[in-house]
């Protein structure tokens, strides 16, 4: 479906999430050290947070650092921490200026003191953003976060002695990270790999999944057009049947 008026893809989803993946190879292919990959996918996360911000988005979800990128060398995860530092340097009065809210999502204890305070500000001085809200995923595991859930969730019930505490869907959703964010409509992932890698499993469960082999450093405003437009022509049934098809 076209909005031919604007050329701008309709609908557009309210939740985009991206694992933004490829930097390594991106260095590779011309043969740079991996945080060069990194830096210029910090830059495509720019491209990428104005141009939902000028379309009109609600939510971006992005996967930054997985529970399982603390096993890569220590150098690499010490230049991806001190990126996001400057990134949120140079982005948190942008964020203000542009109408954005930033957090994150993950446990970000392992993460250094001056790290964690930084996000804490930036989060704090954004909070009043309403145009988009850009959530980063930082230390996190889809697994982990919904094992951790379950465990509150079983907390709070022997809590109350067991009788009277209803456990569902809302229930166990409010203990999630993503307790304030709709579910995800629309799973970019960059790079080529078609897996979710244990990033929104339980918040993705009817997003449209989109693969793409561009490297992440490589996608922009144009690429992201190319998803949305994808996404405008999928048909979403959340497992029901279209109508007028019933007669079975
Ligand atoms: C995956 O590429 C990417 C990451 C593990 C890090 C993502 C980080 C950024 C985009 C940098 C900027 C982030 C912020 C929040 C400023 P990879 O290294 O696994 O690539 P490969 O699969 O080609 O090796």
């Amino acid at each position: 479906m076209r909005n031919a008026d604007t050329e701008e893809p309709d609908p557009l989803p309210r939740h985009i999430a991206i694992i933004m993946d490829g930097n390594g190879r991106w260095a590779k292919a011309r043969g740079k050290p991996r945080r060069d990959g990194h830096k210029e996918g910090a830059e495509a996360l720019r491209r990428v947070v104005t141009a939902c911000g000028e379309l009109g988005i609600d939510f971006l979800t992005v996967y930054a650092f997985s529970m399982e990128n603390w096993q890569r060398p220590k150098a690499e995860i010490a230049y991806l921490m001190s990126l996001i530092a400057s990134y949120l340097r140079s982005e948190t009065n942008v964020f203000v200026e542009k109408g954005i809210s930033f957090d994150v999502i993950g446990e970000i204890e392992r993460f250094s003191r001056s790290l964690q305070k930084q996000i804490a500000a930036s989060a704090e001085k954004t909070a009043g953003g309403k145009d988009l809200r850009l959530t980063v995923a930082l230390g996190y595991g889809s697994r982990q976060e919904i094992v951790t859930a379950a465990a509150r969730l079983a907390e709070k019930a022997s809590g109350c002695g067991g009788g009277g505490f209803v456990v569902d869907r809302e229930a166990f959703e409010r203990e999630l990270y993503t307790r304030d964010l709709p579910p995800v409509d629309l799973l970019i992932r960059t790079g080529g790999e078609m897996r979710l890698s244990n990033f929104l499993m339980y918040q993705s469960a009817y997003a449209e999944l989109y693969f793409t082999e561009t490297y992440w450093p490589d996608f922009g405003k144009e690429e992201l057009l190319k998803a949305l437009n994808e996404f405008a022509g999928r048909e979403r049934r959340f497992g029901t049947i279209r109508e007028g098809e019933a007669s079975a």
